[in-house]
């Protein structure tokens, strides 16, 4: 039943390459990834990074952002949040930021990072988060498998703004994404 939701939401957005790719059952314990979106209409695989407390994807940092960073996620066994740390050694953090998203029924708000889960405000949650065979989801209280991660354009050509969609409505900007682990092919 919920692996044919999940099928049916990849089909209909397009995202589904092959049925043989998706293993519906969660990855093994901890483990550090990269996250790469895709979806109609963008460039696959443009990998997501952190921007000012935001989550955005892309292969450049525009240049309004004060600090753009490439960052690995980790996801423990005994807990269900994605923390970030920078991929590269150039950037060293003292916090751990959190990956958060707004819950609030209707909400379509920027998915983003804090280190402190008391600065989020109701709805905001940083738990619930899992891979399962490689793809990005949100395990909702009641049971729900959510995957309402969309791209919406920014003023910097191939760089997006990741947001939420906790709405039964499709949003009316931006495209659906999924965040896999799986990084693109490297085209000649
Ligand atoms: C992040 O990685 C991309 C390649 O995916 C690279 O082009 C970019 O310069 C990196 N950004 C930073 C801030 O290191
Ligand atoms: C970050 O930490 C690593 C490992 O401790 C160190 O090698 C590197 O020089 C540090 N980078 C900066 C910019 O401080
Ligand atoms: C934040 O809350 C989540 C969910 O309850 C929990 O898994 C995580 O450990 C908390 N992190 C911090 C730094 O309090
Ligand atoms: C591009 O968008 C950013 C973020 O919204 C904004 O701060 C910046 O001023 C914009 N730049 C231009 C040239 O429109």
């Amino acid at each position: 039943m919920l692996l044919i939701h999940i099928i049916s939401f990849m089909v209909c957005a397009g995202l589904l390459a092959s049925a043989s790719t998706l293993k519906l059952r969660a990855d093994d314990a901890s483990h550090t990834f990269s996250l790469y979106a895709y979806g109609t209409d963008i460039t696959p695989g443009l990998p997501l990074f952190y921007g000012d407390g935001k989550a955005y994807i892309g292969t450049s940092t525009p240049s309004w952002l004060s600090e753009g960073v490439n960052i690995t996620l980790t996801s423990t066994d005994d807990d269900t949040t994605f923390v970030a740390a920078p991929s590269s050694s150039s950037t060293n953090w003292t916090t751990t930021p959190m990956m958060y998203i707004d819950t609030t029924s209707d909400a379509f708000q920027p998915v983003g990072f804090t280190s402190t889960n008391s600065s989020l405000s109701d709805g905001q949650v940083t738990s619930g988060f899992g891979l399962y065979g490689g793809w990005a989801m949100h395990l909702a209280d009641d049971g729900t498998v959510e995957m309402g991660f969309y791209a919406v354009e920014t003023n910097v050509t191939d760089v997006y703004e990741v947001l939420w969609n906790a709405a039964t409505a499709t949003p009316t900007t931006g495209t659906a994404i999924a965040l896999r682990t799986i990084a693109p092919a490297v085209v000649s």
